[in-house]
């Protein structure tokens, strides 16, 4: 038995713009992790900044900090067990050209910056990431 986790993903506006929320969505519900929460927001620039604050300096934090404020996105909580890993192995890598077929980012993405969805690295963001998008 191993640790039940909460993690936060995001469809990301490109994501959002692409129609594909419900598929999302649906990978994750039937591989078994329960959504806890789930909302459509706007996110403000603080708020992004707050979410990226690690990737200050680097030469993708400008267009990134505008591009995850480009348009609706949705967060969601996810819950289940090793629900971190889990959840990440089914976005695929960060470059979406490098992403494995199968995989989130491997089918409805080309880029590495607009690439459909985010999902928490480690149980410390996962905690940091929920309270930014949840409060
Ligand atoms: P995400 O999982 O949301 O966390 C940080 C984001 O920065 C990442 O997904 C990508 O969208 C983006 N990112 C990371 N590395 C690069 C890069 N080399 N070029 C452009 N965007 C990047």
């Amino acid at each position: 038995m191993h640790d039940v986790e909460k993690t936060l993903i995001l469809i990301k506006p490109d994501g959002v713009r692409k129609q594909l929320i419900g598929e999302v969505v649906s990978r994750f519900e039937k591989k078994g992790l329960t959504v806890l929460k789930l909302e459509m927001m706007s996110l403000s620039r603080e708020k992004a900044q707050l979410h990226y604050a690690e990737h200050v300096g680097k030469p993708f934090y400008p267009p990134l900090i505008d591009f995850i404020t480009s348009g609706p996105l949705v967060a969601m909580v996810l819950e289940g067990q090793r629900a971190i890993s889990v959840a990440r192995k089914m976005c695929g890598a960060t470059d979406s050209a490098l992403a494995e077929a199968g995989t989130i980012r491997g089918d409805y993405s080309i880029y590495n910056n607009q690439n459909v969805v985010h999902s928490s690295d480690s149980a410390e963001s996962a905690t940091r990431e929920i309270s930014i998008y949840f409060g």
